[in-house]
């Protein structure tokens, strides 16, 4: 649908950025921080660690006045649960509680608004050693965490974000670090922690509601709406069994407190199915989100399936690729969109769909905690980073983000990955995402030094004209 003039953004519209603890701040065992699942994983070849990625950690407030001098209004972080405590359950590490207590005052002096996420793929070692979340002591411990997150920040902070991107966690494990085990094992293991999960969420969210009746709380999974490859009912149908097992299985959990019944019958099927224990579907049941959040990068495509092993294509298959599985689905390309310079499609359009298809299901309003293009970003002989991809990407998908307003969707705010240069999940520091550029490679550190990359003046620009310069050039550096 066209509109002839679509609305203005809201003037209490969050315009953000993001990032995560394990991916921006290093410092990975610098006062009292104990080891999480990231501190231990084996990377990839050729790719950096997480051990002093871009430095955060040390340059907390220098990377808080540039947040400001671009306008920003929030800024979507995560809090490392083994900073706060160290072995997951055990003792709460001052230093720790100190560090957010100066980066939460830095944003609110700054006028910016926090948006904490609780928990991003950074697990405490010592938990993942019992089981991770198929152990009900993890449970335990994240609402203990939370509860000492509430009491510590509660006064300061409104958005909460519980766990992001669970579904990846699942779908990706092995590569996000939730599982080191292989085949039906792997499964079995992956769908009792997802079950773990929902239940600490679950708890957390009630808890939030009682400690802090003014707060808002949400989950923030990653949403890839599906399409099928053509019209066959087959294709349809194929595209509709990934869209459940993909994204309205952690949505309707968190949303209407139950199972997705045709995942269920898929995981029965399976034989992948969790233990549920007595209450756990009343708890389940009780808990009820303010918001949904959601990270976008891309749509996926799949065929039906033929059966055989073909089904699973060659590609290798992460958080923005679909595979497929024997029988289900075919992961596909689609001929429609362009690539990023890492194979990942680029779907502004489809932002537009998934914004409409989640409204339309829970009628809840929608904050974007992601969105971004990853590229390989050069400091230029000018001492500037002219990354116009990226303002190309965020001006196509911030259009489209408008259209859905029109559309009657209820947006919150839009937080685009990330806030500043920071390791990618699995494909290094090369592959960038800021809008301030950090001066390292992927293995020599260099000087570390901030710049402001070209989007973010353009961004800035949008900010303080609340979205109406979209079509603009970049403006002048100041
Ligand atoms: C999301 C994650 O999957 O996508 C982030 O929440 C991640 O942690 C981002 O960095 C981009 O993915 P990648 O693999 O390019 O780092």
């Amino acid at each position: 649908m066209q509109y002839r003039q679509p609305p203005s953004f809201p003037e209490t519209f969050l315009w953000g950025a993001s990032t995560s603890a394990y991916q921006v701040e290093g410092a990975w065992d610098e006062d009292g921080k104990g080891p999480s699942v990231q501190d231990v994983i084996t990377h990839p070849e050729g790719t950096t660690d997480f051990k002093v990625t871009a430095d955060h950690y040390h340059h907390v407030e220098e990377d808080v006045a540039l947040m400001k001098q671009m306008g920003l209004r929030a800024y979507r972080f995560s809090i490392a649960w083994t900073r706060i405590i160290p072995d997951g359950d055990g003792k709460v590490n001052p230093a720790g509680v100190a560090f957010y207590h100066r980066l939460i005052d830095a944003l609110r002096a700054a006028g910016i608004e926090p948006i904490v996420t609780m928990y991003h793929f950074d697990l405490p070692q010592a938990l993942q050693e019992v089981g991770g979340w198929a152990n009900r002591r993890t449970v335990d411990g994240f609402v203990e965490f939370a509860r000492v997150l509430f009491n510590e920040y509660g006064t300061k902070v409104r958005y909460w974000l519980t766990i992001n991107e669970q579904n990846m966690m699942i779908l990706h494990g092995k590569m996000l670090g939730t599982t080191l085990l292989d085949g039906d094992a792997a499964q079995r293991d992956l769908y009792q922690q997802n079950h773990g999960m929902f239940l600490a969420q679950a708890r957390v969210m009630i808890l939030c509601h009682e400690m802090l009746p003014e707060a808002k709380i949400g989950p923030a999974p990653n949403i890839a709406y599906v399409y099928p490859q053509s019209c066959d009912p087959a294709d349809v149908l194929a595209a509709d069994d990934l869209n459940a097992i993909r994204n309205w299985l952690y949505t309707d959990l968190a949303v209407r407190g139950r199972y997705h019944s045709t995942v269920w019958a898929y995981l029965v099927e399976k034989g992948w199915e969790p233990k549920i224990q007595e209450g756990d579907m009343e708890t389940l049941a009780a808990a009820r989100p303010d918001f949904l959040a959601f990270n976008y990068y891309t749509t996926a495509t799949v065929a039906a399936p033929t059966g055989d092993a073909s089904d699973e294509s060659t590609r290798p298959g992460d958080q923005q690729m679909t595979r497929g599985e024997i029988g289900l689905y075919k992961g596909v390309d689609n001929p429609n969109l362009p690539r990023n310079a890492f194979g990942w499609e680029i779907d502004p359009i489809g932002f537009r769909t998934t914004f409409r298809a989640l409204w339309d299901r829970y009628h809840l309003p929608l904050l974007v905690t992601e969105n971004g293009l990853g590229a390989f970003d050069q400091l230029a002989d000018d001492g500037r980073v002219h990354d116009d991809y990226r303002i190309d990407y965020l001006r196509q998908h911030i259009e489209q983000m408008r259209l859905a307003l029109a559309d009657g969707v209820e947006i919150l705010g839009y937080c685009p990955w990330s806030a500043i240069d920071l390791v990618s999940t699995h494909q290094g520091f090369r592959k960038r995402y800021g809008f301030i550029f950090v001066n390292r490679d992927e293995f020599d550190l260099k000087d570390l030094r901030r710049v402001r990359k070209d989007s973010s003046y353009w961004y800035g620009r949008l900010i303080a004209t609340r979205g109406e310069s979209v079509n603009e050039a970049t403006p002048e550096y100041t």
